[in-house]
C-alpha cells in the first residue's frame, strides 16, 4: 500500500514526513546529521550499545535490526563495522528510509558511505520475517516506547514517529521470534523504567542516559 503521499514532500533535496502540515514540524531520516555524527565519534557515549550487541567479544557481528525507524542505532553499529540488515513496517517511515540511504550513498563523508555500504533495508513485519536463510549474531529489537507520560521527554523525531505507529502489545512474539534466531543474543532497547518486553528476564543488562539494553543471551 502507498502511503499518504499529501504527508511526504522533498525538502531541501530530503524527502520530509510533516504530520502536522508545518514544515517546522517535518522529519527525514539523516545519516548525516550533527548528533548522529557526534554520537559516532564520540564512542564513550554509546558504549552500553555496543557491550550490548556484543562488539567487545567479537568485531565483525552480523546484526538484525528488527526494528529500524529512523535506522540510527543501526548506522551507529554499521560504522563501529557491524554488518546490519534493517527490517522497517511502516510504509512511510521506509520510504524516509530508503531516501536517507540513497543520500548517504552518495556522501561526501567516507565514514557515511562505508557504514552504510554495511546497511541493507529491507521492508516488512517482523512477526512474518523467515530469518533462517541469514545467520543473524545479534537480534536488535527497539519496538514502540509505550507513551511516555510528559510528552517534552520524548525527541521530536520519537513525538513525529508516534503519529505513525504506536505500540502494539506485540512485544513478547517479537521477543519469542527473535530469539528463535539469534545465533548469540537478543538484545531490547527500553526506556530506563519501561517493564521489560515480555515476563522473560534479560541475562544482562546495560544503561544509557535515558534507556536501557536487555539482554537475552541464546542457550545453545
Ligand atoms: C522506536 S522505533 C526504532 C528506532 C531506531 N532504533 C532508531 O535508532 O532510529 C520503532 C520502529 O519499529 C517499527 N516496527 C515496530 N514493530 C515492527 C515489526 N513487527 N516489524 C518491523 N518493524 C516494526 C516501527 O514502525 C518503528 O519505525
Amino acid at each position: 500500500m502507498k502511503p499518504n503521499a499529501t504527508l511526504l514532500k522533498k525538502i531541501d533535496g530530503r524527502l520530509t514526513y510533516l504530520p502536522f502540515e508545518s514544515e517546522k514540524s517535518g522529519v527525514f531520516v539523516d545519516f548525516e546529521g550533527q548528533k548522529l555524527m557526534h554520537r559516532v565519534r564520540d564512542r564513550a557515549k554509546v558504549q552500553s550499545l555496543s557491550k550490548a550487541v556484543g562488539l567487545k567479544k567479537q568485531k565483525d557481528l552480523k546484526v538484525f535490526d528488527a526494528t529500524a525507524g529512523f535506522g540510527k542505532d543501526a548506522f551507529f553499529l554499521a560504522s563501529l563495522g557491524c554488518e546490519v540488515r534493517l527490517l522497517e513496517r511502516d510504509p512511510i517511515m521506509f520510504e524516509l528510509l530508503e531516501d536517507g540511504f540513497s543520500r548517504a550513498r552518495r556522501s561526501s563523508s567516507r565514514t557515511v558511505v562505508e557504514s552504510i555500504e554495511r546497511m541493507s533495508l529491507f521492508e516488512g513485519d517482523f512477526l512474518k520475517a523467515n530469518l533462517q536463510n541469514g545467520v543473524w549474531d545479534t537480534v536488535y529489537l527497539d519496538p514502540m516506547f509505550p507513551k511516555a507520560r510528559k510528552s517534552a521527554l520524548v525527541k521530536k523525531d520519537m513525538q513525529v514517529l508516534q503519529t505513525l505507529v504506536t505500540d502494539d502489545g506485540s512485544g513478547s512474539q517479537m521477543l519469542a521470534h527473535a530469539k528463535r534466531f539469534a545465533r548469540n543474543r537478543v538484545v531490547v532497547k527500553r526506556g530506563k523504567s519501561s517493564p521489560f518486553l515480555s515476563e522473560a528476564e534479560p541475562d544482562i543488562q546495560y544503561f544509557g542516559s535515558s534507556h536501557r539494553f536487555d539482554v537475552y543471551l541464546s542457550r545453545a
